[in-house]
């Protein structure tokens, strides 16, 4: 059932805005690429379950959001993942340490919620 999450008005180009849904943390996304659509990924980093949006470091820039914790980089409408734990808070590591630092997880992708905007309405299709 689409639930409908408020003008596309209300979220501001290029700042991740997070919203509950169905007891479930996300950001709601709107590229300055394209401002007249959004992308709305999980809350969490499929890394470890950690918040995405608070954290040491982090950040959103050009269609790709970046994990605070480990530095992690997704695709914010794909979920793709672009890189996996290259880091912790923002710094980069050695590249021998990353497994050490993955904690044994493979890459993998973010959370992606169909959504569109309609009569100015963002909705999520689900
Ligand atoms: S929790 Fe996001 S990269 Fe580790």
């Amino acid at each position: 059932m689409p639930t409908t999450l408020g003008p596309l008005t209300d979220f501001p180009i290029d700042k991740p805005t997070p919203v509950t849904i169905d007891g479930d943390k996300y950001l709601v996304i709107r590229p300055s690429e394209n401002p007249d659509e959004v992308c709305i990924v999980s809350d969490r980093c499929p890394h470890a379950g950690l918040s995405l949006s608070r954290g040491p470091r982090g950040g959103y820039e050009d269609g790709v959001i970046t994990c605070p914790w480990h530095n992690s980089r997704f695709d914010v409408c794909s979920g793709e993942n672009l890189d996996w734990t290259p880091g912790v808070a923002g710094v980069k590591a050695p590249k021998w340490s990353r497994r050490l630092i993955a904690m044994g997880k493979s890459p993998a992708p973010l959370t992606v919620l169909a959504a569109s905007v309609k009569d100015g309405q963002v909705v999520v299709d689900r």
